[in-house]
């Protein structure tokens, strides 16, 4: 995470490095229309790296992955925050900070993964595994992470199964993510069968064809794909974790396997770095955009609320998270 509060002509620098001058001279008028909006309305506006790079270099205060964002979120003194992710992302900002307006300008941005779980299904795995602590992942509505233990994310999930007592733990609802936890931890896993279907279409053979084009590439992948593309790289981590890997290794070539934005918004940090983009796009954080900030900010759209009684529960969970910090 880190916070950015760059001038025109630094946007302007940042956006060269992927858009063409006639798509950043469209972009900058909604540019500099959120950036006073956002004055005048006492906002924040909070960017995951899977957001376009208008969004991610032109408007965001704050950049950052799922547990960076919620730990700024527990910082935010502005009156609103707005949220450039997907819904889940912007439960768990409100979770954090009750008492701030938190806005997502499109309540229809979803994700695979808290789409594939019901509380039913939570309390199935609970009755057949009695005893076993709950972990969720954040990727989940705050109904679901009320019925859990404790929560996580790709940047603490091994820390955070780490913290728990026994050597087996009830992973929802990313499977790959609980097998990878559970390899990493040696405890026992059960899972429930949610995919995130960005990260589950990328292949090992995908990575041989890489290899084998580009020799000494060097292939980063997130946590969220299967246990057997987690193998073949040389490294695993949240977007925030990629980053910061990337920092550690600035040249040669990078295969980056996550979702296209991430690579397209850090390369400007890393000039002699040749970014080889296997592209898959997440629908879900695209629905945000520029036009669609513009209308949040001026007609105070969509609040997120959670009820009061999953709310209690589900910020237990969050907050039990928060205090294992990162891994
Ligand atoms: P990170 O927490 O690593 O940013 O992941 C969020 C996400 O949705 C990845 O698909
Ligand atoms: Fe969900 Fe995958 Fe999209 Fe992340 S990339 S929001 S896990 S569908």
């Amino acid at each position: 995470m880190h916070y950015n509060t760059p001038n025109t002509t630094e946007i302007r620098r940042r956006l060269a490095t992927v858009l063409s001058a006639p798509e950043i001279d469209l972009a900058m008028p909604q540019i500099e229309r959120i950036n006073q909006l956002k004055k005048e309305k006492n906002a924040v506006i909070l960017v995951h790296y899977y957001q376009v790079p208008a969004i991610y270099h032109g408007i965001a205060d704050v950049v950052g992955d799922s547990l960076g964002l919620s730990q700024a979120a527990t910082q935010v003194d502005a009156d609103t925050i707005v949220f450039c992710g997907v819904h889940f992302m912007a439960e768990t900002a409100k979770l954090l900070n009750p008492q701030r307006t938190v806005l997502i300008p499109d309540p229809t941005a979803g994700c695979s993964l808290s789409e594939s779980i019901t509380p039913e299904d939570v309390r199935a795995l609970k009755a057949k595994h009695p005893g076993v602590p709950v972990v969720c992942y954040v990727n989940t509505q705050a109904d679901i992470k009320a019925e859990s233990d404790i929560c996580c994310t790709s940047g603490n999930a091994a820390k955070v199964v780490n913290s728990l007592p026994g050597s087996e733990f009830i992973f929802i609802p990313d499977e790959f993510l609980g097998q990878n936890v559970a390899r990493e931890t040696g405890k026992t896993v059960f899972t429930h069968p949610g995919r995130c279907m960005v990260h589950e279409q990328f292949t090992v053979d995908d990575i041989k064809a890489y290899r084998a084009q580009f020799p000494g590439i060097q292939v980063i992948a997130h946590p969220e794909c299967s246990p057997d593309v987690i193998q073949a790289a040389d490294y695993s981590g949240s977007t925030h974790g990629m980053e910061e890997y990337l920092r550690k290794h600035p040249t040669g070539q990078v295969m980056m396997i996550t979702e296209c934005s991430m690579a397209a918004n850090v390369k400007e940090q890393f000039p002699k770095m040749e970014f080889k983009m296997p592209c898959t796009i997440c629908p879900h954080m695209k629905k945000i955009t520029l036009e669609n900030v513009i209308s949040a900010l001026e007609k105070n759209q969509f609040v997120v609320d959670i009820p009061e009684a999953i709310a209690v529960p589900a910020r237990r969970a969050v907050e039990r998270m928060m205090t294992v910090g990162r891994g």
